[in-house]
């Protein structure tokens, strides 16, 4: 595996993702469990944020601490199911700038359409999250990442839930300066660009629609 693609495989971020896999789970528990995960895999996306030293004033006496440097995050959802990991990283670093794009699949051809886009405008000097719990063909991520970087993204990572290995190939060669942090690369694409075995559709899982 190279050293681009990061597999959390923690044993409470995998215990967690199976019980999102299956296929009876509520809505209402798919939604947490993956809060929960986005916590887990937070965690590791952002391992390497740069640390700054401040004094402070225990109870006891005064010390030099660290604290994680003063750029705020930017943390992007691909609409509708980036929502979801969101919530979970915000309630880490809750002072975190966000940004949304809307990109559907077209259901025959898999092409990502982008229907919105809101990001913050001083985007440039700031690390940029990518969030969304899928990556299928990476159609959408790929799509996100090239529109990111035209408005002036520079320093970016992508966070998701599960991948298929066409997934991260594709990725890894059209945006090879972004590392990929995931749970689980999963055995293969099927023939409508589901990965298997999977969970099914991210969306309809975490809104209860289909
Ligand atoms: C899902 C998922 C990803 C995309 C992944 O979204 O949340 O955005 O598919 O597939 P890809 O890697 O092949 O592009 P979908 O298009 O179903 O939209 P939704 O989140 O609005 O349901
Ligand atoms: N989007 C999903 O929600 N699930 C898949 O398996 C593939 C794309």
């Amino acid at each position: 595996m190279s050293e681009h693609v990061t597999v959390v495989d923690h044993p409470l971020v995998q215990h967690k993702l199976t019980q999102m896999r299956v296929k009876d789970t509520p809505t209402a528990d798919f939604r947490r469990l993956l809060r929960e995960i986005a916590h887990l895999l937070a965690y590791e996306v952002m391992r390497d944020l740069p640390l700054e030293q401040t004094r402070i004033e225990t109870p006891m006496e005064p010390m030099t601490a660290p604290q994680i440097e003063g750029k705020k995050l930017v943390l992007v959802s691909i609409l509708r199911a980036g929502n979801g990991l969101l919530d979970g990283v915000l309630d880490l670093v809750p002072q975190a700038r966000v940004g949304h794009i809307g990109l559907y699949r077209d259901p025959e051809t898999l092409v990502a359409v982008e229907y919105y886009l809101k990001v913050p405008s001083d985007i440039e000097d700031r690390l940029v999250i990518v969030v969304d719990p899928m990556l299928a063909t990476a159609n959408s991520a790929s799509a996100a990442l090239t529109r990111l970087k035209e408005v002036g993204a520079r320093n970016l990572k992508f966070l998701c839930l599960l991948a298929a290995p066409e997934g991260i190939e594709t990725l890894s060669r059209e945006h090879p300066d972004v590392p990929i942090f995931t749970a689980s690369i999963d055995d293969r694409l099927d023939d409508h660009g589901y990965i298997r075995p999977g969970l099914g559709d991210a969306g309809d899982r975490m809104f209860g629609t289909r």
